[in-house]
Formats: structure tokens, sequence, C-alpha cells
């Protein structure tokens, strides 16, 4: 085993990479990603600007998969950073398999990483603007969806009754932030801080797509009706975390952060209650 402090990134996208530029100096970094290309594609970006790496293929939703990550990270050192930036997006796939990787996934994943991250540490996961759209839930829900072993999350039937992949996505985005809290509680025992951030919507090349593409108009016209008039940048994704991350961050755990621009007030009691018919 080598002696190196390790950032472990799950999902290699640009939110992803603009965290772990902003903690992986002098450290090994794992570029972990489903998708090779991607992974291999993010390695070049990091290996050329002077960050050690490596690669990992991995499956975030799958237990093995993530265990198997945990043994490759623990070669180099001992794990300071956890940055989940993986998921699936409800446009990209179906109820299961959002399910699957943005809910059950990640919460299995904090809990393994809860079992080794090292002192000092701290861990990061992207959820979504998405999961504040859902109405309040009873407190009953919330603690299941906090607590509830993870081998028994998708048999909940609140999850179960599930019928459309925008609900999935907004489910799996509002439990990643109880987990959190839930975690938050465990990953302090081992003097560890973890925290969600919850984005708006952020440039990146899909998004962008969508912003230029047939449906864009309509992106276009929900951005200027935000209060910051704007889509955001994975780099102002990156200094949150980064501070979160920092030792300045020390006394913040278990929080949910929203950094969407003020869409999500929007959406409540602004401009963009329109939305309320359709997410
Ligand atoms: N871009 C946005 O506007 C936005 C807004 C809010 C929240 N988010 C969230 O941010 C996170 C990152 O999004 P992004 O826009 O950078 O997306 P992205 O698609 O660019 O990156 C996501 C990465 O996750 C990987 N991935 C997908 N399934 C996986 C799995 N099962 N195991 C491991 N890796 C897997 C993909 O291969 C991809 O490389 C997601 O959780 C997304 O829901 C994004």
């Amino acid at each position: 085993m080598e002696n190196k402090q390790v950032v472990v990134l799950v999902g290699t996208g640009s939110i992803g990479q603009a965290i772990a530029r902003r903690v992986g100096a002098g450290r090994h970094i794992v570029l972990a990603d489903i998708s090779e290309k991607n992974a291999q594609t993010a390695a070049k970006i990091f290996n050329d600007a002077g960050f050690d790496t490596s690669v990992m293929v991995t499956d975030l939703s799958s237990r093995a998969s993530i265990k198997q990550l945990i043994d490759h990270a623990q070669q180099f050192g001992s794990v300071m950073h956890l940055i989940n930036a993986a998921g699936l997006s409800p446009s990209q796939d179906s109820i299961e398999a959002i399910l699957h990787v943005d809910l059950y996934g990640t919460a299995v994943l904090l809990e393994e990483f809860g079992k080794i991250i090292a002192a000092g540490g701290s861990g990061i996961t992207i959820s979504s603007q998405s999961g504040h759209r859902l109405a309040a839930l009873f407190e009953q829900d919330n603690t299941l969806l906090a607590t509830t072993p993870t081998e028994s999350l998708l048999d909940l039937p609140l999850i179960k009754n599930i019928d459309d992949t925008l609900k999935a996505y907004q489910y799996s985005k509002r439990c990643n932030g109880l987990r959190v809290m839930y975690e938050a509680t465990a990953w302090s025992k081992r003097g560890a801080t973890l925290n969600t951030i919850s984005p708006g919507i952020i440039i990146t090349p899909l998004a962008n797509d969508e912003l230029n593409g047939p449906r864009g108009e309509g992106y276009r016209n929900m951005l200027a009706k935000s209060p910051s008039g704007r889509a955001g940048t994975p780099d102002e994704v990156g200094d949150l975390a980064a501070f979160l991350m920092s030792h300045q961050g020390r006394f913040i755990t278990g929080s949910d952060f929203l950094i969407d621009g003020g869409a999500t007030a929007g959406y409540w009691y602004g401009d963009l209650q329109y939305l309320k018919k359709t997410h």
C-alpha cells in the first residue's frame, strides 16, 4: 500500500471533475465511472494538469462494485474525500434504473465509505434542486427514507408506488439528503463530515445540448425567469464543495446546500410557479 491521501470521485462528468480538481492536488484521485470512456477522458484531462490518477470502472448500483472500488482506492493510502457525482437524470433512463443508481446506489456508497473514511475526511454527494420540488413528506416517510436498511430501501411502499421517471428522480434526490443526515452521524464517529449539494441547472455538455436543442426555448425561458437569470457552472458547484471539504467547513455536516440561482425560491413563491403543473 502506498501512503498517499486518496480522493475518490464516482461519476466523472463536469461537476465531479470540478470538485476533484479543487481537492485533488498532491493526492491520489481515483476516477470511477460505469463508463470507462468517461473515466479515461477525465484521466487524460487530470493527468495533463499534473494530477495523480487511476481509473476504476464502477457501477454505483452494485454493492460488490463499490467494495471493489474501496479495495482499489485503499491500495494508494487512506481515503480522505469521497465525491459522488454519478447519476441518471429523468430523461436518461427507466424508473427502475434511476432508483437503483440514484437512490439505492448512493445509500450503499455512503454506508460502505462510512466504514473506511479517514479521520479529518469528508464526503459530498450531488443531489438536485429536483428533490426540493417534491412536496413535504410526513415525518414517518422521512424517517423511512433516512434509516431503512439499504437492502430494503427499494421495497418501501412509497418507492414501489412511483410511476414516472421524474418522481423517481425527485424521491431519489430527496432521499439523498435524508440519507446524508443519517449517515453523517456514523461518519462523525470516524471524525469525518458528510454533506449534500443540490444544484440547479448546471451547464454541462448534455445541458448545453438541451439548451440549444428542440426544447431549448422552454429551458432558456425558464432560466430567464429564475432569480439569477442564468444557469450555473460546474466551477461554482466546485467552489462550494471545496469550502465544505476544507478546514473552514469542519462544523458543517449532515446538511444540504441548494446552489440553484434562486430557482427553488422562484418555483415555490416566484416567477417559476408555472412549472408546478409539469415538474
Ligand atoms: N447538470 C445539471 O444540471 C445537474 C443539476 C442537478 C443535479 N445534477 C446531478 O449531478 C450529478 C452529475 O451530473 P452531471 O450533469 O455532471 O452528469 P454527467 O452525465 O455529465 O455525469 C454523470 C456521470 O455518472 C456516470 N454514471 C451514470 N450511472 C452510473 C453508475 N451506475 N455508476 C457509476 N457511474 C455512473 C456517467 O457515466 C457519467 O459519467 C448527477 O447526480 C445529477 O443528477 C446535475
